[in-house]
């Protein structure tokens, strides 16, 4: 058998969607790519979408549109993909890193309180696997520093606290205490990255909840600036007969996303009920082999939360990384892929050289040294899922 990590389910649905797109003569931003923004919203029950080429991209302009800057403090997870912090440091300001909590995937709450300074003006939580976080934890948390906050635009005067803004790459879908991933943090972003649950090849999306005194559609129009060149008007009303003249309002970015791709979503969020659900089969199966087997599993489905399914995370109780790394290839040699999620960022040249240092992050580092991610995604049949497990079983034996 030979089964791959995460390969795109494309069905007919999206290939006529693209086509009728390719044959329609508007291919870049345009009716579709508003179109998927009007439904991202709709789906998530947030105030409003806005879609750009990438999470990255989202977050990044999350930030420059909340006036975060150098001076600036923002908290994330050390146990996250580079992304999460990257974008912070594009923006000029400093990358506050969190450990996880002790045998979680997700930041130490009491940690990230501690984290917080008078220049902290967002943190970043990482909704790992489609797992959201504790979200609740996290609003009392910056409601008790809220005397630390002082405000540097519009938008920070209207929240007045530091802002919180979900790296919800993994969690379109998910819900946390009822409500959907897109609806619970001030701002979401979530990623349509070929490998992810939804994809549009590269894509991403921010969504955001209601500021008092500030209008939605503000809000998407600095976006809009943001993405395209701080240019007056995109190329579709360019095309208005007459109606060439536009304005540069400041020097910005180029990161929107095309219709070609919002296509590609459209066809994916039509079927994405049906693909939750085909998910949530798999990691039920998993759970099932795998327990009482060596191994510990993310829960995906608890009172509180329910996940998106993105990935499936085991940690091969007390074992190493030299250990891990042998199960990954025996599994490889089987003809299945599988990943780690995630070498924590203060592992990374880059990280190290801002000056992080995995010793700092010992709940981290222990979640990386024995986790290994199991292929999760739509196109795998009952009978693979059995196979993966068996040959893990057997590895681990
Ligand atoms: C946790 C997390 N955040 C952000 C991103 C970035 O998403 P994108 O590739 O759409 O920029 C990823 C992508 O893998 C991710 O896993």
């Amino acid at each position: 058998m030979k089964i791959s990590f995460s390969p795109p389910d494309i069905t007919q649905e999206e290939i006529d969607e693209v086509v009728d797109t390719l044959r329609s003569g508007w291919i870049t931003t345009g009716p579709k790519t508003k179109l998927f923004e009007e439904k991202i919203a709709n789906y998530t029950n947030a105030s409003k979408a806005v879609c750009f080429n990438s999470a990255t991209s989202a977050m990044e302009l999350t930030l420059r549109l909340l006036g975060v800057g150098e001076g600036d403090e923002v908290i994330t997870s050390a146990y996250t993909y580079t992304a999460s912090a990257s974008v912070i440091h594009h923006v000029g300001a400093k990358i506050v890193l969190v450990d996880t909590a002790k045998d979680s995937f997700q930041m130490d709450y009491e940690k990230l309180e501690h984290a917080i300074t008078d220049k902290t003006k967002a943190i970043i939580p990482v909704d790992i696997a489609g797992v959201m976080c504790d979200y609740d934890k996290i609003f009392e948390i910056v409601n008790n520093k809220q005397n630390l906050f002082s405000p540097s635009n519009e938008i920070q005067k209207a929240i007045n606290r530091v802002i919180v803004l979900a790296d919800g790459a993994h969690s379109l879908g998910a819900t946390y205490k009822g409500k959907k991933s897109g609806e619970v943090a001030d701002f979401t972003c979530f990623s349509f990255h070929a490998v992810k649950n939804l994809t549009t090849a590269e894509g991403g999306a921010a969504t955001w909840r209601d500021i008092p005194n500030i209008n939605n559609n503000d809000i998407y129009t600095q976006y809009m600036l943001l993405s395209l060149h701080g240019q007056t008007k995109d190329a579709f009303a360019k095309t208005d007969p007459g109606s060439w003249e536009y304005d540069i309002i400041y020097p910005a970015y180029k990161c929107n996303m095309t219709d070609i791709m919002a296509s590609l979503g459209l066809a994916q969020l039509k079927r994405y009920d049906a693909i939750l659900e085909r998910r949530k089969q798999i990691i039920n199966m998993y759970d099932k082999a795998l327990e009482n087997g060596g191994a510990t599993s993310l829960k995906h489905f608890t009172d509180k939360s329910s996940s998106s399914g993105h990935l499936y995370l085991v940690r091969l109780n007390d074992k190493d990384e030299d250990y891990r790394n042998m199960v990954i290839k025996e599994m490889a040699e089987k003809g299945i892929a599988t990943n780690v999620h995630y070498k924590p960022l203060p592992m990374h040249t880059a990280y190290k050289n801002l000056g992080f240092n995995i010793k700092d992050y010992p709940n981290a580092f222990n979640m990386y040294r024995n986790e290994i991610t199991l292929p999760l995604h739509t196109l795998l049949s009952d009978e693979e899922v059995e196979y993966v497990t068996e040959c893990l079983k057997e590895i681990v034996k």
